[in-house]
């Protein structure tokens, strides 16, 4: 069994190694292409490249011959494509003032690298009233994603069965990013979400857990829910969300209040070896296809792949649109909102949190769950714009 475990982390610190040497050239290569000859670039792991959507060869013949690039040649692959960054970039610019015009619901529209194209991803429930905005969009022959999209009562997010209520303010418990939050109104649960992770405010010395915005719920109490907790009654009490927002994120702070001790640690405890992981830094993500994992209350932790790197999403009270967000291949339970999105270092146990859980799509309109997406908030908008900073282990 030893052996197992051994080989199978040998597995992974070597496509985590190459993924983080792919992401480094990428990057270095990003820089010499420009937007009307290339379409966009991806890492691929499996086939130790990075693919680059090339309109003009005569131009990649260039670049590969450059001396900063020519190191690298054997890990590229540029393939012939037919839509530019350019094209694509104004495409999904046209569509947010389509969006802003026709107001689709629950909507998310992003640039898919590998297929180079747009993707409009939406619920088959909704495509009546979402006609008028699908149909402007045609001119532009984006692929259309349609799925199942249950309401929130069947999704195992709200629970209104009465619990019964006792305040375990006397215990301490230790509160990790990942760890599920219960929502409380007037001592009935009424949803369930994952905490993000531990801040700082930068300016005052207050401490906060960083979740969703859409995890807000007038007048409610939040309380720290353990996975795998089969007595609801056991939980212990954080805060009141203080600020929230939908839009331009989706974002909100919890003062830290109640009788639970943050840790700067992942929830992870599936796993023997590694129960926590330790989170020692946040990085922007940088490259498609980079392999990135996220800690929530149902889901536990699970990866997936960046799908894309912006797009735009119709905000959950229907008002407006989010326009800073990525995408990743990956399937989540509503439960798991404003759960940490990270990545592993080298050594599989320190993490870097790329953002927190917005909301997904899970299953397709043909019930298959490989076309699941996730939409992220950005790390680095989250910290910018509310003026807090991440606690990292030291
Ligand atoms: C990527 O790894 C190769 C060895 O496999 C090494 O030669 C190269 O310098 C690395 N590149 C970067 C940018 O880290
Ligand atoms: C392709 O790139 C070359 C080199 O930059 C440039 O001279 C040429 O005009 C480009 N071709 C097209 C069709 O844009
Ligand atoms: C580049 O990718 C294409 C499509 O996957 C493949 O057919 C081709 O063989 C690859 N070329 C190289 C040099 O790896
Ligand atoms: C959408 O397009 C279809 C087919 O062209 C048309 O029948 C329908 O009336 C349009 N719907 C709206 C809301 O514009
Ligand atoms: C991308 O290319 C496909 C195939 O040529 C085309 O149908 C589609 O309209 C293009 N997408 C955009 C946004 O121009
Ligand atoms: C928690 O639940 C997961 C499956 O959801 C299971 O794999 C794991 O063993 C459980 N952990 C404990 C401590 O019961």
């Amino acid at each position: 069994m030893k052996g197992i475990y051994i080989s199978i982390n040998l597995v992974f610190i070597l496509s985590n190694f190459l993924m983080k040497n792919l992401s480094t050239i990428d990057e270095i290569l990003r820089l010499y292409l420009d937007d009307d000859d290339f379409g966009g670039t991806y890492i691929d792991v499996i086939h130790r490249m990075i693919f680059i959507n090339t309109l003009n060869e005569t131009r990649a013949e260039q670049i590969k011959n450059l001396p900063e690039i020519r190191l690298y040649a054997n890990s590229l692959n540029f393939s012939k494509a037919l839509n530019s960054t350019a094209i694509l970039n104004s495409g999904i610019n046209d569509m947010l003032i389509l969006a802003r015009r026709y107001r689709p619901v629950e909507c998310l529209g992003y640039i898919d690298v590998k297929v180079n194209n747009i993707v409009i991803a939406t619920c088959d429930d909704d495509r009546n009233k979402n006609e008028a905005f699908l149909n402007a969009t045609k001119i532009y022959y984006p692929i259309y994603m349609y799925y199942n999209c249950f309401p929130e009562i069947n999704n195992n997010i709200i629970s209104q069965n009465n619990i019964k209520f006792e305040n375990r303010n006397d215990i301490a418990s230790y509160i990790l990013a990942g760890d599920g939050l219960s929502i409380e109104r007037f001592n009935r649960t009424t949803y369930k979400c994952s905490a993000g992770f531990w801040a700082k405010s930068r300016f005052n010395p207050i401490n906060y857990i960083v979740t969703a915005g859409h995890c807000y719920r007038r007048g409610a109490s939040y309380y720290l829910l353990p996975w795998n907790s089969t007595d609801e009654n056991v939980k212990y009490y954080v805060g009141k969300m203080l600020i929230h927002y939908l839009s331009p994120i989706d974002v909100g702070l919890i003062p830290i209040l109640g009788n639970v001790t943050p840790v700067a640690n992942i929830r992870n405890t599936d796993s023997k070896e590694f129960p926590q992981l330790w989170i020692k830094d946040h990085i922007v993500v940088s490259s498609n296809g980079a392999h990135l994992c996220i800690s929530g209350l149902y889901s536990h932790v699970k990866c997936g792949n960046v799908k894309a790197l912006s797009g735009f999403a119709s905000t959950l009270d229907r008002e407006d649109y989010i326009e800073k967000l990525f995408v990743v291949s990956m399937s989540t339970v509503g439960g798991d909102s404003g759960g940490p999105v990270f990545s592993y270092n080298q050594d599989l146990i320190s993490t870097s949190i790329n953002g927190i859980l917005l909301g997904g799509f899970d299953y397709d309109i043909n019930g298959d769950i490989n076309n699941a997406i996730i939409q992220v908030t950005p790390i680095d908008f989250i910290l910018n714009y509310n003026g807090i900073e991440i606690i990292t282990v030291t």
